[in-house]
């Protein structure tokens, strides 16, 4: 990666005599990045190509345009330019002006002496460093703040049990499988690897692990792996000295030693890059972290809890992920299954998010028909729980405060889904019926489909050939 030595700051010299400027580059190229302009529109183009020129020495005798005239074209595009200007005694007037508009920072009068010109520029060059990193500590101060305010409502959820197991809706053998290995790993400190689809809860079973945890009291940090690039990644994980490359003006703590005694959710871990991986495995197998372009050793305790919605042990095979720091994370293993697998939770899943609705948006919304309903369970959801959760808040936004939910009020790419349940009333058991309706056609299909083998036919829906033949009894299939 690219870790450059801070460059030393740059000093635009302007002016129409050649051996003048000659002069302030030779003087000034030991401790400066020296650009020069004979003239004012070359100044302007010098200026938009270097955005971070620290100071400018302008002459203000110059044919076309005059040194504060260039000084007042700049004021608005180069606020934090520092700006010196160069004289004879004569132009007392005209430099009192640009002194008075607080647009120069100081007068050197002409012929210069070497001394206080270096002075001069060495002050200017610190006041620019300052005023940037006043500017940049505050973007690093409100950015802190977000993460700060991010973590705060987490914390606040986990005070009211907010994710505790029962933010997991479902009751559906892959959604029990996974909630009884969530059980076992909770009590433990081990790493921990999530995979599954988007949309299936990764990053809500992630904070079910941690604040039902041993480390429920300590922070829950949350990184995605796949959001940024890989420098600035790495300086975000492991922090960075101060100097380490250009813009680092202030040693900073990395989200591991913020993490502390607590947990950091590595989201979306299958997109991170190679060299952050061989870091992460020198994490885990040595506990403890080095800042970016510090030697120093800092001791971390943190648990790891990783997720991505890629095929991880396939990447291993093909040499996009390290091998070892596959295994290193997955000590436990959880998989979220996708809502098509699942599809008996789809009920239990939409009653919740009505609720929830209703309890933020002081509505009643009964809930949906049994029509609405089956239309729902037919689709596969490749978006998993997000995409039923957008859905059904785009339902509810349609319907009635007080009312339900009807097939109309889906998105268009459900139009003519309508199952021909008929217009049963909306009550709990017309809801029941449909929804048996709906399943003994899809045990009827699934028969079909295997041309009466009962034992695929049961594992294409995912349950037991003992409960399918129930399930055949119960609706009379034959
Ligand atoms: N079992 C569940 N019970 C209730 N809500 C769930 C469940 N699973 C997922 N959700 C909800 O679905 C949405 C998506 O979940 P989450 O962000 O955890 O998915 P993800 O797997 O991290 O997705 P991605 O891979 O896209 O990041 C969230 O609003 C979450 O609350
Ligand atoms: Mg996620």
């Amino acid at each position: 990666m690219d870790l450059l030595r801070p460059l030393p700051p740059s000093v635009l010299v302007v002016d129409d005599e050649p051996a003048s400027v000659a002069l302030l580059r030779i003087t000034l190229a030991m401790d400066y990045t020296v650009h020069t302009a004979s003239g004012g529109d070359e100044a302007l183009a010098l200026l938009a190509r270097h955005p971070d020129t620290a100071v400018a020495i302008i002459d203000q005798r110059m044919p076309g345009m005059s040194g504060t005239e260039l000084i007042q074209r700049t004021a608005a595009s180069h606020p934090h330019l520092i700006r010196i200007i160069l004289t004879g005694y004569t132009d007392v007037d005209a430099l009192i002006a640009a002194i008075n508009t607080g647009s120069v920072y100081r007068y050197l009068t002409k012929p210069w002496n070497k001394d206080e010109l270096m002075g001069v520029v060495r002050q200017a060059s610190e006041l620019h460093a300052l005023t940037t990193q006043n500017l940049r500590l505050r973007e690093e101060l409100a950015a802190a703040n977000a993460k700060l305010r991010v973590e705060n409502a987490a914390l606040r959820r986990a005070v009211k049990g907010k994710y505790r197991f029962d933010e997991l809706i479902g009751t559906s053998p892959a959604l029990r499988k996974m909630l009884a290995l969530l059980e076992r790993v909770v009590t433990t400190d081990s790493t921990v690897l999530i995979t599954g689809e988007t949309g299936t809860g990764k990053e809500l079973v992630a904070r079910a692990i941690h604040y039902n945890g041993p480390r429920a009291d300590r922070p829950f940090v949350s990184e995605n792996c796949g959001a940024i690039a890989p420098d600035l990644l790495t300086s975000e994980l492991f922090g960075h000295k101060r100097g380490a490359f250009t813009g680092a003006l202030e040693d900073r703590k990395g989200l591991f030693e913020v993490a502390n005694g607590g947990t950091l959710f590595l989201d979306e871990i299958g997109d991170c890059p190679p060299e952050l991986q061989t870091r992460l495995l020198r994490v885990l197998d040595q506990g403890e972290i080095r800042r970016v372009g510090d030697n120093r050793p800092i001791p971390v305790d943190v648990r790891i809890i990783a997720a991505t919605h890629h095929d991880l042990e396939r990447d291993v095979e093909n040499g996009r992920f390290r091998r070892d720091l596959y295994y290193r994370l997955a000590v436990f293993s959880v998989t979220t299954p996708p809502l098509r697998e699942r599809k008996e939770d789809v009920p239990l899943l939409v009653d919740h998010m009505l609720s929830r609705l209703n309890e933020a948006r002081g509505h009643r919304v009964l809930g949906l028909t049994p029509e609405a309903l089956a239309v729902l369970v037919t689709h596969d959801f490749p978006g998993n729980v997000r995409e039923l959760e957008n859905e059904i808040e785009r339902a509810y936004a349609l319907a009635d405060p007080d009312g339900y939910v009807t097939p109309d009020m889906l998105s268009p790419k459900f139009a003519g889904r309508d199952l021909g349940l008929g217009n049963a009333a909306a009550d709990g058991s017309a809801l029941r019926t449909a929804v048996e309706a709906f399943e003994a056609q899809l045990v009827r299909e699934a028969l079909t489909r295997h041309d009466g083998n009962q034992t695929r036919a049961a594992a294409e829906l995912g349950i037991s050939r003992r409960t399918f033949i129930d399930k055949l009894q119960k609706y009379g299939i034959r």
